[in-house]
């Protein structure tokens, strides 16, 4: 086994797509704690095209193997492993360490993949045994190659951080990987869901996913004035705000007295002049959001089993293709995830 090689993506020599190489990676021995997995699918994170590019972190070291998202089976265990065994179909954790509710900031700073660590784009990774989540019997590879930080992240704003209720009304903004599984988990815990989007062609797919009303922003900037007909003047619950300083002023308008903005992104910038006086006279909680640690992600699979959730996967790459699948997903003309096919 000491002569085990695996190929993975290495960010080398600078930030941007073009320093992606393929390369071979000598596979280290296996610590007793540790699990070896041949890696048989990777997803796609917004995340990922900011940290390849150095928007992410311009301090981040090289060489990186990038992205944070994988699936795939368990080769090999390390002497004292218990959770897994050979066979075993699992997820690498997006935070290595974050195993219960509360973060340390230890768990975000350095043990997140795909930067700090080397992440899932490599044909064969190993991680600790606490550090990985059983994937549920129906999904595929693939599918389960989604979960760990896009519907993790979706999960948490709606579950972990604040309980939404049956009845409760959620907008999610863009249909982008967070947006859809938070528009499939609001949807199987009884929420109703306004979902908006840039295209109309994506407002159908989001209809079909179970999307209750639709508003394309591109055509009605001041989308919160829409919510707020929707929920007769009284704003949604819950917002899913992964737009940031572009979009975060119209959530504060559309969100109801008492209701929650769960912000996760920045895909409209990071900063701007915003007036906060709403947010404090209508009692809104703004709630940041950091992906999630194992409890969380276990309990989210428990719930996709039982639900038989199927992730949307817009579009799938081979693994060689890892530079085309980012500026594929730079470009927003995807569904819910991209996905790349390893084995
Ligand atoms: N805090 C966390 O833990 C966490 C975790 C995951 C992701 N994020 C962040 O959350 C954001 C979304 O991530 P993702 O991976 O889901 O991204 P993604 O899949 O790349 O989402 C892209 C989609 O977002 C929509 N969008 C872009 N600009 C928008 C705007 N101004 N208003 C409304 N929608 C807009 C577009 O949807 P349409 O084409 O339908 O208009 C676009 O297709 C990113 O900023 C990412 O870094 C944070």
């Amino acid at each position: 086994m000491a002569n085990l090689v695996c190929r993975a993506h290495v960010l080398e020599n600078g930030f941007g797509v073009e320093n992606l190489h393929l390369r071979e990676r000598a596979v280290p021995e296996l610590d007793p704690y540790s699990i070896r997995i041949a890696i048989k699918a990777v997803s796609l994170n917004f995340r990922d095209y900011l940290m390849v590019s150095g928007q992410y972190n311009p301090k981040q070291k090289l060489p990186l193997i990038p992205l944070s998202d994988g699936a795939g089976e368990v080769i090999a265990v390390g002497s004292s492993v218990t959770r897994f065994q050979v066979g075993d179909r699992v997820m690498p954790t997006f935070s290595q360490s974050w195993i219960g509710k509360r973060p340390k900031s230890d768990d975000l700073r350095k043990s997140t993949l795909g930067g700090p660590l080397d992440g899932t784009a490599r044909t064969i990774m190993q991680v600790p045994e606490w550090a990985a989540v059983a994937i549920p019997d129906h999904l595929s590879y693939a599918e389960a190659a989604t979960l760990p930080c896009a519907a993790l992240t979706a999960w948490s704003a709606l579950v972990v951080m604040n309980q939404v209720k049956p009845g409760d009304v959620v907008v999610v903004l863009g249909t982008g990987g967070v947006s859809i599984f938070a528009l499939q988990f609001a949807k199987m815990l009884g929420c109703t869901v306004i979902a908006t989007s840039s295209s109309h062609d994506k407002l159908k797919k989001a209809a079909e996913l179970g999307a209750d009303y639709l508003i394309n922003y591109r055509e009605k900037p001041e989308w919160a004035k829409e919510v707020r007909k929707i929920t007769h003047m009284q704003g949604a619950d819950h917002i899913i705000e992964v737009g940031g300083a572009g979009t975060l002023e119209q959530s504060i308008r559309a969100v109801r007295m008492d209701g929650v903005i769960s912000l996760i992104g920045i895909l409209a910038g990071s900063s701007k002049e915003i007036n906060l006086l709403p947010i404090l006279m209508q009692n809104v909680r703004v709630q940041g959001i950091l992906v999630g640690g194992r409890e969380a992600f276990e309990d989210m699979c428990r719930a996709i089993a039982a639900h038989k959730l199927k992730p949307a996967i817009d579009r799938f790459f081979d693994f060689a293709e890892l530079p085309e699948a980012i500026q594929y997903l730079k470009s927003g003309s995807h569904f819910g995830k991209i996905v790349l096919n390893v084995s």
